[in-house]
């Protein structure tokens, strides 16, 4: 099994550009099966999950060409309808699947996602969207099997404000008849960039307020689009900047994606500045203490809750961060006290004691933002730090080592 090392105490210096969105791709991926033909995807990050997708798209029928970051594929004869435990089980986003094979063939038998290492991740928002929509939902051996004679439109109201739910649920209604409302759906940049995908396909999706109305239409035309910058991945190599004392700009990164973590980096005293082609992150005085809470967007993202505990274990004083996302989204924390970390779990909170430096240990990835949270504190660590169980990272990040080493790091993946 592969793993990192890493020689920290080398601040990253100079200009990286990152990959293009791994989890407004997944979505974007599934939903090129509602439009019959030839799709031209430019920026596609080529990691793990990524992969994934496409062999599942594969296995409904589509046929796929992924080269330098583009991938064309079509979509012109999809056949089958169930998709296999196998091939769901080491991604939920599978599960995104469904909605897109409701959409087309108004059938979908796709295993029900397990559970994994943050937490149970429920899908009953997804079914009772579909079922809203007047999709018969029976569940058998693992399996959800959903058949629908004719999608009508419905008025959703969504629990909890899901991601892959309101994306799932986008999906299955884009030719339900009539009109659509979903209300308290999630907001992330990916969710918008996917209504931005199927509005230039020719769906008629709009947001009002805290609704967002799908118009039901005939059929959709398959387009050429480009994945926007991977907001996670911009965060993580911020924190990075930031955990080193270092200096770095990003290229090509959205700065309203990043609002929230922006404000978050300022507080703890880091620069961040904007100009035209990207965003400059420089981190010259002491790190200092703060309270993080994860929410929704436009709150603080969940997958950067790993990364910035990594970083205020070395904060001048106390923080607190609560992770109100996901139960179990703490399995960072134990390895990071083996490098020295001073940090109590109470409930949904790490109370965290900041140290003066971490020193390097051998550690374990367990998903893919612990991962990169390791990463970056044995970036900072004094000595050497070596993290097994990469490949938990490698589903959500492209080539990390190698835009780290462009920077100045010394990691390398043996
Ligand atoms: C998406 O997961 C992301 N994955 C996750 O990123 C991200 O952490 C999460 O959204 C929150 O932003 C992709 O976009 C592919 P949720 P998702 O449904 O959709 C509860 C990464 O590292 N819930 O928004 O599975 C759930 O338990 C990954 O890139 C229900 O109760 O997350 C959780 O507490 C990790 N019922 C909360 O909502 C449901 O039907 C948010 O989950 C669905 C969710």
């Amino acid at each position: 099994m592969k793993k990192f090392v890493i020689e920290g105490g080398r601040p990253l210096k100079g200009e990286v550009t990152l990959s293009g969105s791994k989890n407004a791709s997944l979505p974007i991926l599934a939903a090129t099966l509602l439009a019959p033909g030839e799709h031209i995807i430019h920026n596609v990050p080529m990691l793990g999950d990524v992969k994934t997708m496409i062999k599942i798209l594969k296995a409904t029928g589509a046929i796929t060409k992924f080269e330098n970051h583009t991938l064309v594929i079509n979509t012109k004869s999809i056949t089958n309808s169930k998709v296999p435990y196998e091939l769901v089980s080491t991604m939920r986003a599978s599960f995104l699947i469904a909605g897109a094979l409701i959409g087309r063939l108004g059938e979908a038998y796709v295993s029900r996602p397990g559970g994994c290492a943050i937490g149970s991740r429920p899908i009953d928002g997804h079914l009772k969207g579909f079922e809203a929509l007047g999709v018969k939902i029976e569940e058998k051996h693992g399996y959800i099997n959903a058949t629908t004679k004719d999608l009508k439109g419905a008025e959703i109201w969504l629990n909890e404000r899901s991601v892959t739910g309101t994306e799932n649920i986008l999906l299955a209604s884009v030719f339900a008849k009539g009109e659509t409302r979903v209300t308290n759906y999630a907001k992330e940049p990916h969710v918008i960039d996917l209504i931005k995908f199927l509005n230039s396909m020719g769906a008629k999706i709009k947001a009002q307020d805290d609704s967002i109305i799908i118009e039901g239409v005939k059929k959709l035309q398959p387009k050429e689009y480009t994945i926007s910058p991977d907001y996670n991945e911009a965060g993580t190599f911020m924190i990075g900047s930031a955990i080193t004392g270092g200096d770095i700009f990003l290229r090509d990164v959205r700065w309203e994606d990043s609002i929230s973590e922006i404000a978050k980096l300022r507080e703890i005293g880091v620069e961040v500045k904007k100009d035209k082609l990207g965003i400059r992150v420089k981190r010259k005085k002491i790190i200092k203490p703060c309270t993080v809470k994860t929410a929704p967007c436009p709150g603080f993202p969940t997958d950067l809750q790993p990364q910035i505990t990594a970083l205020l274990t070395l904060a001048d004083g106390t923080s607190i961060v609560t992770e109100t996302m996901f139960e179990q989204r703490f399995n960072h924390i134990p390895e990071l006290r083996r490098m020295g970390a001073q940090i109590e779990l109470e409930e949904r909170s790490a109370i965290i004691k900041g140290v003066s430096e971490l020193s390097g240990a051998k550690v374990m990835a367990s998903d893919i933002r612990a991962g990169a949270a390791l990463v970056l504190a044995g970036l900072s660590a004094k000595g050497v730090t070596e993290i097994s169980r990469i490949y938990h990272i490698d589903r959500g990040y492209e080539n990390l080592e190698t835009k780290l080493s462009t920077l100045g790091a010394k990691i390398k993946r043996v």
